[in-house]
């Protein structure tokens, strides 16, 4: 095995995060559902936010055979306020892709890749974790401590060649998945984003960066300013509750439940119609970023009593009491929240 690899798990031993989804360093792995689960919930969400979801998710739904069955609504509901929800509808095709092939994972990288919805990433991270496959696992965190040990000079993305290379080169036949985890453990409590602490650091005498000064790596692409976009929402209240329609399944927070909007998704001019004609004020503005645009959402309150002519079979009254088991994604339950403190 590698020195640095050698040096790594045996910090690792010492000093790996106890987490839901984990076996202890050196244990058995634990079962490719809790790990598959758990990859696809981190991708661009701390450890912090993930627990109780993962939590929740294993408690209803304990095994991939069970996930396949559940109802696509109430799982895109258990996902609401984690993000990115294409993640959700791939998580739900996947399971239904195992539990056809009688609830068992394939057990390597490249038939893992196989399956809908499961990236470069995951397919990595579930080889070497749940079946011990020597596989390069490269997140955000890897990348960074690949990057300030080679004192790689290159910016991203073009640099992420040479990183998957070097990584591979790390990664040992024994013990991938937690040479993995280690990388991770090491990026998110020792070699940081804001003042590696070098110090404490096992692998400092491998590091390149360490003198040149660590935080300069990885060298970022020069920064595109993210677009805004400007969209409405419209909120319809009757006796206690409001008008929530479903979003259609492919576009932006596809399949969640939502408040009716302008059609901001699509336009991003905030310019669409809005489901009924008549008394309308302007409530507060929400801001929301997405990975691609910063939206300004205007809420729209309705103040007219023509609800009759809604169109039927687009949406449903949900009672305001029961609001928070509704799944809104965080945009729509901000706005939410300020529609109601707007009426106090
Ligand atoms: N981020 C993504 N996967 C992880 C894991 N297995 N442990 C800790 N952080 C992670
Ligand atoms: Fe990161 Fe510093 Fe360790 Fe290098 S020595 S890997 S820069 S913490």
């Amino acid at each position: 095995m590698d020195a640095t690899a050698k040096r790594l798990l045996d910090w690792y031993d010492a000093h790996a995060r106890d987490l839901p989804w984990r076996s202890p360093p050196g244990a058995p792995p634990p079962e490719p559902y809790r790990v598959w689960l758990s990859e696809v919930m981190l991708q661009q969400t701390t450890v912090a936010a993930v627990g109780p979801y993962f939590a929740k998710f294993l408690a209803r739904w304990p095994t991939v055979m069970d996930l396949a069955v559940a109802d696509d609504a109430e799982v895109m509901a258990a996902w609401a306020g984690l993000g990115y929800y294409a993640r959700a509808r791939n998580l739900l095709a996947c399971a239904r892709a195992v539990a056809a092939r009688g609830g068992v994972f394939p057990d390597s990288e490249a038939a893992l890749r196989e399956l809908p919805g499961l990236g470069a990433y995951t397919a990595a991270a579930v080889a070497a974790i749940a079946f011990g496959e020597r596989a390069a696992v490269v997140d955000a965190n890897v990348e960074r401590v690949a990057a300030r040990l080679l004192a790689l000079d290159e910016p991203l993305p073009a640099a992420r060649s040479a990183i998957r290379a070097e990584v591979m080169r790390l990664t040992p036949a024994e013990r991938p998945g937690d040479f993995a985890q280690a990388m991770m453990d090491l990026g998110s409590t020792v070699c940081t984003v804001r003042n590696p602490r070098c110090l404490l650091c096992p692998l400092a005498e491998d590091c390149e960066g360490r003198a040149a000064g660590p935080e300069r790596f990885p060298v970022k692409p020069a920064k595109k300013a993210r677009p805004a976009r400007r969209g409405r929402a419209f909120w319809i209240e009757r006796d206690g509750a409001v008008w929530l329609v479903r979003r259609a399944g492919k576009g932006m927070l596809g399949g969640m439940r939502a408040l009716p909007d302008d059609g901001w998704a699509a336009r991003g001019d905030g310019a669409g119609e809005p489901p009924l004609a008549g008394s309308w004020q302007a409530g507060g503005v929400v801001r929301h970023g997405f990975t691609h645009f910063d939206l300004e959402l205007q809420l729209m309150l309705y103040s007219g009593s023509d609800w009759d002519s809604l169109p039927a079979n687009t949406g449903e009254w949900w009672r305001l009491d029961r609001l928070e088991e509704a799944g809104l994604p965080t945009l729509f339950a901000k706005a939410a929240r300020l529609a109601l403190a707007d009426k106090d």
